[in-house]
C-alpha cells in the first residue's frame, strides 16, 4: 500500500506519534511520512491510507486541520485514520479526568468521525495520547481550567511526561492495527 502519515504539530508532540506510526507503516507498505504543512488536499489521491495527525487547538483539531478536512472530496479513494496529541487529561483516570477530557478534547475525535457520515470517507479508526503543553497553553490551563494548587501539582507530574514510551509503543500497535484492517 502507499500511506501517508502527516500531522500538524508546533511543538513536536504529534511527530513523535507520527513518526512511531511511520515507522510501522514502512515496514511493509511504501509509506511516506509528510510536515501537513506542506501537504496539499489534491495529493491524498496518491495514497491507499492517509494517517492524518493533529494537536488539539480550543477543544477539537488544529484550525488549519480543520480547513484542510472540509476540502477532503465527498467518497474519496483513501482510507483514513485519525491521531491526535491533547494537554488535558485522557478520560480513563477519574471523573474528574473524564469531564475536563469531555470539555477541552472529545470533539476531535467527532470531527474525523464525521468525515465518515458527511463524505463517505472510508475511516478506520483513532489514536490519541497526552501531551506536553508549550509554556503559554500550560499558563492558560492553570489560570482558567486547573487552578487549584494540589490539582495543577498532580497535573504537572502527569503531563510532562507525554508523549512517553507507552504512548509511543500504543501509537504503533495503533499503526498495527489500522494497517490489518486495510
Ligand atoms: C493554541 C493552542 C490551543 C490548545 N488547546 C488545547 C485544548 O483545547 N485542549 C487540549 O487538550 N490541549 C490543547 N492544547 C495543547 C496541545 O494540544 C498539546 O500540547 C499538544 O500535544 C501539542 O502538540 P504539538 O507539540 O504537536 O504541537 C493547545 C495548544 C495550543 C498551542
Amino acid at each position: 500500500m502507499e500511506v501517508l502519515v502527516t500531522y500538524y504539530s508546533q511543538t513536536g508532540n504529534t511527530k513523535i506519534i507520527a513518526e512511531a506510526i511511520h515507522e510501522i507503516a514502512s515496514q511493509n507498505n511504501d509509506s511516506t511520512l509528510k510536515d501537513f504543512k506542506d501537504l496539499k488536499v489534491e495529493e491524498l489521491d496518491n495514497y491507499d491510507l492517509v494517517f492524518l495527525g493533529s494537536a488539539c487547538h480550543h477543544a477539537d483539531l488544529a484550525p488549519p486541520v480543520l480547513r484542510f478536512v472540509e476540502k477532503i472530496p465527498e467518497s474519496p479513494k483513501f482510507k483514513l485514520a485519525g491521531f491526535v496529541t491533547h494537554s488535558t487529561y485522557t478520560p480513563e483516570g477519574s471523573e474528574r479526568h473524564a469531564e475536563f477530557f469531555e470539555q477541552w478534547a472529545s470533539k476531535c475525535s467527532k470531527t474525523y468521525e464525521k468525515l465518515q457520515t458527511e463524505k463517505s470517507v472510508d475511516y478506520k479508526g483513532y489514536f490519541r495520547c497526552m501531551g506536553v503543553p508549550s509554556k503559554p497553553i500550560e499558563g492558560f490551563i492553570h489560570a482558567q481550567i486547573i487552578t487549584d494548587e494540589d490539582e495543577w501539582a498532580e497535573y504537572l507530574n502527569v503531563i510532562v511526561k507525554h508523549p512517553n514510551e507507552i504512548d509511543v509503543e500504543n501509537a504503533k500497535k495503533f499503526a498495527k492495527e489500522i494497517l490489518d484492517k486495510c
